[in-house]
């Protein structure tokens, strides 16, 4: 696994698309997790996921016949995480989530999109259309689940979505947000 001071670089080289100085802790993967039905969800799309300390999880939890799509822009995280993740059920992109619509078969729906994207840094164009884009390939009831260190995004996702519940963790540094929307 990528380490804090790789992670550390790279929020240097880049910091607008990295957005944070240090991976999220377990804990707060927990919480952006605890709300999906793995035993349902056929599709998972996952959007920013530096050295994949929530791709982890997801795929410890997800189903035998479930598919996991993971974008990452960053060409380092990319490579580190695509060097060490070898499950047939993912597929790792170096691409960035404005275009997810592209890498998902017709006809099919995602159950889930969960970002650890730093939208509030994001142009606010690129911003908007990545949330409408995930709004756009989940299926009806689907979830949108996106954390944040502040309650900036609130606005933004309640225009999209038909639901947005907020939840609060001080167990990680800094403290999140974790915003689950819901597709009606
Ligand atoms: C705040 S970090 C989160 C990393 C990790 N999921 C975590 O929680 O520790 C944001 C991640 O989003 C990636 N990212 C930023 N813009 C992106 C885009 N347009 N498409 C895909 N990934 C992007 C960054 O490279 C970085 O890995």
């Amino acid at each position: 696994m990528a380490t804090k001071g790789s992670f550390i670089k790279q929020f240097f080289k880049d910091k607008q698309m990295v957005g944070a100085v240090a991976p999220s802790s377990r804990f707060l993967g927990r919480k952006m997790l605890e709300n999906i039905n793995f035993d349902k969800a056929k599709l998972i799309i996952e959007l920013g996921p530096g050295n994949g300390i929530f791709t982890d999880i997801i795929l410890q939890k997800m189903a035998p016949d479930a598919k996991l799509i993971v974008f990452e822009l960053n060409e380092d995280f990319y490579k580190a995480l695509s060097g060490r993740v070898s499950d047939p059920r993912v597929e790792i992109l170096h691409e960035s989530a404005e275009f997810m619509g592209k890498y998902i078969p017709e006809g099919v729906e995602a159950d889930c999109v969960v970002s650890s994207l730093p939208l509030m840094v994001l142009p606010e164009v690129l911003r908007v259309n990545i949330v409408n884009t995930s709004h756009k390939v989940l299926k009806p009831k689907g979830q949108y689940i996106q954390f944040q260190y502040s309650l900036q995004s609130k606005k933004l996702l309640k225009s999209i979505f038909s639901t947005v519940s907020i939840k609060f963790t001080a167990r990680n540094i800094p403290p999140a947000f974790v915003y689950t929307c819901h597709k009606a």
